[in-house]
């Protein structure tokens, strides 16, 4: 939470803490009454309320008094005398509750208060919580975005129905420039410069924190979207029992796998052939169980695991295309490509010329050579800590079935 407030509220506060504000309001002030809760006072959340000229936060204004101490303690102690299990915990040692179930670090609390998981969902400062929400979508959309595609994020993120939640990872810091457009308001803006999609992806798409997401979209900024419906994508995805998945490419020039590429006479295919050599494996990447990082579509279970093996300090996630497989069981039929519902790779320069030149050499170049050494080192880490695994469980690397 820290990170977001501060990165968003940058150069405006005013204007760019809004959405921040809208967002987590709702946190901080439960953080608020929690920290606070003996001695909260009418001057607290007055302090709060300066920061949101809409909304009036003195709520129990019928009262025409400031919440007072007194009142709120009485209620507690009224529902803590009514509760004979709290009676229990205060005088009874074996009353205390330890339940070794519970998430790590959580075992203190009885279960049925745990909130495990969270969403992205935009909720109200006012009325029930019951209420807040019209709809709850269904799937998840991020985009890493600099300001110089707005023009393309627009189109592609209007080809994404109400059901999606809207997530923009701004890699240059411009964030309210975006409220131009009306979706801007119900999208969630996270804006820390000059990071990679996958470190984004890494520190704010905690599998626990888009659970309720049926599908997750990570997308690059440069995709042509003409083609291609959400809505529609989904439904192949589900019928086809995808969990790992990309609109194919159009190959308008030089494509770097085949297996990517769109094929105009199916929905959907999960093998190709490539060049002679290439695959000692029909069933093994490049030729099936991949697709590539730039628009890849994960189912929630899928998801879980694949977030795990993002690398906190390997930001571009080169080699994480051919590692996917491992997330999946049979790779090779639940990893996809939808043909139906294609895209155009665009392939502008974006973070790519965001690099600092060194060494005489361009920024780009900086960028592609870490790429690069990137991709070696997860290949490096990964068969590492297979043969480690195997090694400790007694079994020759050799014979796993897992390369
Ligand atoms: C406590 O219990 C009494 C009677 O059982 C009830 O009238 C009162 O509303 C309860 N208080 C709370 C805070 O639940
Ligand atoms: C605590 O008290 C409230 C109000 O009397 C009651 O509704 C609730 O079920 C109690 N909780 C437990 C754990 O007994
Ligand atoms: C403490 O709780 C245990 C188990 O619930 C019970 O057997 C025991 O009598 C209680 N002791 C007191 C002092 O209440
Ligand atoms: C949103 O999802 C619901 C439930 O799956 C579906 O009925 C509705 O058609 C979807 N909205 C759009 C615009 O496709
Ligand atoms: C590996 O497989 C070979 C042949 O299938 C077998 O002879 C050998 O014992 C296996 N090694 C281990 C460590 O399981």
């Amino acid at each position: 939470m820290g990170t977001l407030s501060r990165s968003a509220g940058g150069r405006k506060p005013n204007e760019t803490m809004r959405l921040i504000v809208t967002t987590f309001v709702g946190v901080v002030f439960g953080f608020l009454i929690g920290v606070s809760f003996p001695t909260l006072s009418l001057t607290k959340l007055n302090l709060s309320s300066s920061l949101l000229p809409n909304v009036d936060l003195t709520y129990n204004e019928d009262q025409k008094s400031d919440i007072s101490r007194q009142t709120i303690l009485n209620a507690w102690s009224s529902t803590r005398s009514n509760n004979s299990s709290t009676k229990a915990q205060s005088s009874n040692g074996t009353g205390r509750i330890w339940v070794p179930s519970n998430p790590r670090g959580a075992e203190r609390l009885p279960p049925g208060i745990l909130a495990a998981e969270s969403d992205f969902y935009l909720r109200r400062l006012w009325g029930k919580p019951s209420e807040d929400l019209t709809i709850k979508p269904r799937y998840l959309v991020t985009f890493t975005v600099g300001l110089n595609q707005k023009k393309n994020i627009d189109a592609a993120v209007k080809k994404f129905s109400e059901n999606f939640t809207i997530l923009l990872f701004h890699y240059d810091g411009q964030t309210t420039e975006w409220d131009e457009f009306e979706w801007s308001e119900r999208a969630i803006h996270v804006s820390v410069r000059k990071q990679t999609k996958w470190w984004y992806a890494k520190r704010f798409l905690h599998p626990d924190i888009v659970a309720p997401y049926d599908y997750i979209f990570i997308w690059d900024e440069d995709l042509g979207v003409e083609h291609f419906n959400a809505e529609e994508y989904i439904k192949l995805v589900r019928k086809h029992g995808l969990e790992i998945s990309q609109p194919g490419l159009e190959p308008n020039k030089g494509l770097t796998w085949q297996m990517t590429k769109r094929r105009g006479d199916r929905e959907v295919h999960k093998q190709t052939v490539e060049k002679p050599g290439w695959c000692t494996d029909p069933h093994l990447p490049p030729c099936a169980a991949f697709v590539e990082i730039m628009a890849p579509v994960f189912s929630r279970s899928a998801w879980r695991c694949v977030w795990h093996m993002i690398q906190n300090d390997l930001v571009h996630g080169w080699g994480l295309d051919f590692a996917l497989r491992k997330c999946v069981e049979p790779a090779h039929e639940k990893i996809g490509v939808v043909d139906s519902q294609w895209i155009v790779h665009q392939t502008v320069p974006s973070l790519g010329s965001q690099g600092e030149p060194q060494n005489g050499k361009a920024p780009w170049q900086g960028v592609r050579e870490r790429c690069r050494k990137e991709w070696t080192m997860f290949q490096m880490r990964v068969a590492n800590a297979e043969n480690a695994y195997f090694k400790a469980i007694g079994v020759d690397p050799s014979n796993s079935t897992t390369h």
